[in-house]
């Protein structure tokens, strides 16, 4: 390491500092009218007003049910309106829940609502007697997408003020503490770190980093193993291809394991989660035009996700064998880069001719899922990455696009990303894009034929053994938002922490 960048370390701390994640609190209450302070009100379809609220509006000269009945306001479901002044609340606001089935998802989507329109600074109680149809945890879905609708990346704001946000409260959602305290409040700091590691500009992160951060973040939790491959286990394992796209750094590359232990039988084959983990991407020596490129500084967000969803499932003690591994590089252009027609040899002995430089992230995602197949003999194969510019267009903000060599599998990651609150959607692996990919001098070329997202997963795909089942997410699309959802605000969005979550869930033993 030279003396022009601050010590790894040093950065890791600053990024897990309070003020860095700082969820807001809850207290989860029985159902009794608060006396002052800002409200929100659940409202059913129709108008109809929980029994705390109607306690609240008949307290204020139904202030309330004659405004929703001015305004037009019908309780559809986010639908929200703003009152001010309402007896002894200065702020009280409705958002309506609709008529139907009040799924977790919806649930933190109303959480997420109520982040977007009320502020907590003064007070705050979310009124949720009327949720009782989605479940006794109701109220922990609803802190959770409250908190993950209230995250914000202030850091670099030198007027930021760090004030401690007053706790939220929870009117009517008493018997979901204990599912919020003990299970979803990890999922929503698996998220933060994830957005975390997402928003932090190249300079701020690279590999060592990453890594030093992941540490700290996991200090202390049971049945979690970290191991760190550096850039010279990397050469000695003979992961040229991870080598080579790190290889023009000043920083070296890594590659990060997180093994959590928590089924019943410790020996059971675990589920290998793999993210890319570009801290940025310039495109190398085939470098990228700079329109646009500054957002190569989350091109980190597959290890990011996998990084927090590891997390929230070893904190909670889901009963399940995963392992994380995240291969970490920084794709520079120097005298020292990899250049477009070098042959590099991957760990599993196959070549791999480089077409483009900035075809990068599968060349690290090769040695990775190789690495993960020889070491750890997974029962699945997740691998989760901003890939390709294609996935991007083709699904938008919308879907992550699942890639699968057996449809039916991407239909349960359907269903999957459906309860998680992050869609996924199928693109085709035809053996063609294989075809396509095979190099006149080497084994395979990284990227040929019609360059896409489906050629991306070939590649990756040639170094996974084809009865395994094998699960390709490209996020290159969902993992930043221009405009904001309820639950996520503009930004990184952690995109692909949610979706494991789930799959690690339904996984479980
Ligand atoms: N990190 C990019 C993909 C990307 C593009 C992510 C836009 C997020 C937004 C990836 O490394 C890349 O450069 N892919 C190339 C591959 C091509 C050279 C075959 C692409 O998609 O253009
Ligand atoms: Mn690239
Ligand atoms: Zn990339």
């Amino acid at each position: 390491m030279t003396s022009k960048t601050f010590s790894a370390a040093c950065i890791a701390a600053a990024f897990l500092s309070p003020a860095a994640l700082a969820a807001p609190q809850f207290s989860f209450d029985a159902a009794q009218a608060p006396q002052s302070g800002d409200l929100v009100l659940y409202v059913g379809a129709d108008g109809t007003l929980s029994p705390t609220a109607s306690a609240i509006d008949a307290t204020t000269g139904n202030r309330i049910t004659q405004t929703m009945a001015v305004a037009g306001f019908e309780g559809g479901f986010g639908e929200t309106l703003s009152l001010v002044a309402v007896g002894a609340h200065d702020h009280v606001t409705l958002i309506g829940i609709g008529d139907e089935a009040l799924t977790p998802r919806k649930l933190q989507d109303l959480g997420g609502h109520a982040a977007m329109s009320a502020d907590d600074s003064d007070g705050l109680s979310l009124i949720i007697d009327g949720l009782a149809a989605g479940g006794g945890d109701a109220a922990a879905y609803i802190a959770t997408g409250y908190a993950l609708g209230d995250y914000a990346f202030t850091k670099y704001k030198s007027d930021h003020e760090a004030s401690d946000p007053d706790t939220v409260r929870l009117i009517g959602g008493a018997s979901a503490a204990a599912k919020y305290e003990n299970d979803l409040a990890y999922l929503v700091e698996g998220v933060e770190l994830s957005r975390n590691f997402g928003s932090e500009p190249g300079n701020a992160l690279w590999p060592e980093v990453f890594v030093d951060t992941v540490r700290e973040a996991f200090r202390g939790v049971p049945n979690v193993r970290i191991s760190v491959l550096d850039a010279r286990d990397i050469r000695r394992e003979g992961m040229g291809a991870l080598m080579g796209v790190g290889q023009g750094s000043i920083h070296d590359p890594r590659l990060l394991v997180v093994r959590y232990t928590g089924a019943a039988d410790s020996d059971a084959a675990p589920i290998a989660l793999v993210g890319k983990g570009v801290t940025f991407d310039t495109g190398g020596i085939s470098i990228k035009p700079n329109n646009g490129m500054w957002l190569m500084k989350s091109d980190l967000s597959g290890a990011a996700a996998v990084a927090g969803a590891v997390l929230a499932a070893a904190k909670r003690g889901e009963d399940v064998n995963v392992v994380g591994l995240m291969p970490l590089a920084e794709n520079m252009p120097s005298q020292d880069a990899i250049r477009p027609g070098d042959v590099l040899t991957s760990m599993s002995g196959k070549t791999v001719e480089i077409m483009s430089t900035d075809a990068e992230g599968r060349l690290m995602l090769l040695d990775a899922v190789h690495y993960a197949q020889e070491k750890f003999d997974p029962r699945m194969i997740l691998n989760i990455a901003t890939l390709t510019g294609s996935a991007a267009r083709a699904m938008g903000d919308d879907y992550g696009a699942v890639i699968t060599r057996d449809i039916s599998l991407s239909l349960e990651m359907m269903e999957v990303g459906k309860a998680a609150g992050e869609d996924v959607w199928p693109l085709p692996l035809h053996p063609s894009h294989f075809e396509q990919i095979k190099s006149d001098i080497a084994d395979i070329k990284n990227t040929g034929g019609s360059p896409g997202a489906s050629i991306g997963a070939a590649v990756v795909g040639t170094f996974i053994a084809e009865d395994l089942p094998w699960v390709h997410l490209d996020i290159a699309g969902v993992d930043w938002l221009d405009s904001r959802t309820p639950t996520t605000p503009k930004g990184h969005a952690g995109w692909g922490v949610r979706f494991m979550d789930e799959l690690l869930r339904r996984e479980s033993e």
